[in-house]
């Protein structure tokens, strides 16, 4: 959602700027816009569309001169993509200008108010508010108003401010929605992630709530809601600066597929020693994990997907129910947590809006929270009592795919580790798992390897209406993501069924030539999924089966059959989504998608 970068320095900012906004895409945008001071007034320059729109507008930046501006890439919420909405947003004078990631919930009352005082309004934005609001409190110092601001807004924001009357400054403010400032010796950034800025620092500061920063060519100070001053250390970011890069690839999403083998050994690898598992950063001693009585697992999106995988393991190999809920559900359901709950929130992001008023929430009725979390000094990470965090690497493409698989690795250790430790899983059972798992790499390999064939089966799909993914038990959790990967990117409906509901109605949409894509990699279900692949079958589908090496008794009621090695039961969504993945990756491709940046869809949603 929403991308904001600032800069303040020795170099003309806006390609700067305009650099720090493409490495922001991934978020998801439909307008752009950038605000630069040149010395003698603020000028704004935005529009809709993509951001290479602004850089021919702009001609890369080269027509608005100045050292000091922000800019922004917006996802809209509140009013149309358009010319107008898109940010920074000017006061009147055109004096102050603001970018905004985030919503202000209170934004009418807001607006009303300022409208009775005689201000005007040109767009339909929540974030103009803002703009007028800064300038009504604003009585030459910058830092009292934006506090004042701060007191009298509700809702989410991650501001960029700049003031004509105050041009060696820029401001950054933050509340609920992700922002960090970063320096070199040339000069000092804002932005809403890390990519944004990598080429430039690595030496970064995480701003947390409520706080306002003022940075100058040379410095920063953070300051609190009462404009006191914060002491604040920086964080040196040491991921490979490639790493945010294609490297070669067509696209991200490409890049990051085959990076899951070193990413399911990033995350699986440093917790494993001397035959068992070692999560040091649960803070739970074994006793603590002898008295959980249930598990409560939320997340949002494919973050959910492994919540919904996991809890066929926790509740086979642990014995812990498990209950697995979407972040926006739960939070306003009145969960019931009782006494021995563990709460679980998964984020890719660690931004996700949802989650992390979920995770609040379950901390508000007195419940512990470990968070499994990619981004390292995240709002979640930083929230939750405990993180685990999966070691991915940065995630750009919008569809998850790397994030996801280390997610399940994550999880797989916990379960695992749980039932050791309650006794529930028999130690030479636990010991061939750990087999298994260090397996998986060189298995994923194996099937990213066999690409090829998967693009020639997606290249007979691009035309496809309406695909079906079926599955039951861990194999209706893989198809919940295969069919997620697929629509996402390729705009195909698609939906994913429990094997033995679709019966209960959604057959009927089954048509001659409709793809069913049925997952059947546990043994104990092989058979009723088969009959249930009949049943669509006889009905004119073309079926496509993902199943485990060996079982060919499928090729009776299948089309088209991929083989996954062997692995133990519960860790096959490792291998089974990776042709998902290729499969919906090359329709999405074959159609001529924006497979990286699929409209409508930000990578971290952080509005509710
Ligand atoms: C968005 C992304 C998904 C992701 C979900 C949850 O919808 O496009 O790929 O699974 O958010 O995000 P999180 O960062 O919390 O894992």
């Amino acid at each position: 959602m929403c991308g904001i970068v600032g800069y303040i320095g020795k170099h003309e900012a806006a390609p700067i700027i305009l650099e720090g906004l493409s490495k922001l895409e991934y978020r998801g945008y439909d307008s752009t816009g950038m605000a630069i001071f040149d010395g003698e007034k603020i000028r704004i320059k935005k529009s809709a569309g993509r951001l290479k729109v602004l850089e021919e507008l702009t001609h890369g930046g080269a027509t608005m001169p100045g050292v000091a501006g922000i800019g922004h890439t917006r996802w809209a919420t509140h009013g149309v993509p358009s010319d107008v909405n898109a940010h920074p947003h000017y006061n009147e004078e055109e004096t102050i200008a603001v970018v905004h990631n985030g919503i202000i919930e209170n934004y009418i009352p807001l607006r009303e108010k300022l409208m009775s005082k005689g201000y005007k309004f040109t767009s339909d934005t929540d974030t103009e508010v803002l703009a007028h609001l800064i300038d009504y409190y604003y009585k030459g110092n910058p830092l009292e108003a934006i506090t004042k601001v701060m007191h009298r807004v509700q809702g989410s924001y991650a501001l960029g401010i700049i003031f004509a009357e105050h041009p060696d400054q820029i401001f950054a403010v933050r509340k609920d929605s992700p922002l960090i400032v970063g320096q070199n010796e040339d000069g000092c950034f804002i932005a809403s992630d890390v990519p944004a800025i990598l080429k430039y620092t690595r030496k970064v500061y995480f701003i947390e709530n409520q706080e306002v920063v003022r940075l100058r060519a040379d410095h920063m100070h953070f300051y609190n809601v009462d404009e006191e001053e914060l002491p604040k250390e920086p964080v040196t970011i040491d991921w490979d600066a490639d790493a945010a890069e294609k490297g070669g690839y067509e696209h991200f999403m490409l890049k990051e597929m085959y990076e899951q083998p070193k990413t399911v050994t990033d995350t699986l690898m440093p917790r494993i020693k001397d035959n068992d598992i070692v999560i040091e950063e649960l803070g739970m001693s074994d006793e603590e994990i002898r008295a959980i009585r249930k598990i409560f697992i939320v997340a949002c999106g494919s973050a959910y997907h492994t919540g919904v995988t996991a809890k066929y393991i926790f509740e086979g190999a642990a014995r812990i129910p498990v209950e697995v809920d979407v972040a926006s559900e739960f939070r306003y359901r009145k969960p019931i947590l009782e006494e021995g709950t563990m709460v679980i929130v998964i984020s890719q992001s660690g931004e996700t809006a949802d989650t992390l008023a979920a995770l609040r929430e379950s901390q508000k009725l007195g419940h512990k929270v470990l968070g499994i979390v990619n981004v390292v000094g995240s709002s979640i990470a930083r929230e939750a009592d405990n993180v685990m965090y999966t070691w991915a690497g940065p995630e750009i493409a919008v569809a998850t795919t790397k994030a996801y698989s280390a997610q399940l690795i994550a999880l797989y250790l916990l379960a695992m580790k749980f039932g050791k430790v309650r006794g529930t899983l028999a130690e030479a059972e636990f010991g061939s798992m750990l087999e298994d798992l260090k397996r998986l790499p060189g298995q994923i390999e194996r099937l990213l390897a066999n690409k090829e064939r998967i693009q020639r089966f997606a290249n007979r799909y691009i035309g496809a209406k309406d695909v079906f993914f079926i599955g039951r038990g861990i194999d209706y959790a893989i198809s919940m993501e295969g069919s997620l990967k697929l629509k996402e990117i390729s705009y195909i409906h698609s939906e994913a069924y429990a094997a033995g509901e679709l019966k209960h109605g959604t057959i009927s949409l089954i048509e001659e030539g409709t793809l069913v894509a049925a997952v059947a990699t546990q043994d104990s279900l092989f058979q009723k999924t088969l009959s249930n692949m009949v049943e669509v079958k006889a009905r004119g589908a073309f079926v496509l089966a993902v199943t485990n090496e060996g079982n060919t008794d499928i090729e009776k009621a299948a089309d088209y059959c991929i083989y996954l090695p062997k692995t133990n039961q519960w860790f096959t969504n490792s291998l089974a989504i990776i042709p998902l993945q290729l499969f919906g990756y090359y329709v999405a491709v074959g159609k001529g998608c924006d497979v990286d940046k699929p409209r409508n869809l930000a990578k971290s949603v952080t509005v509710e």
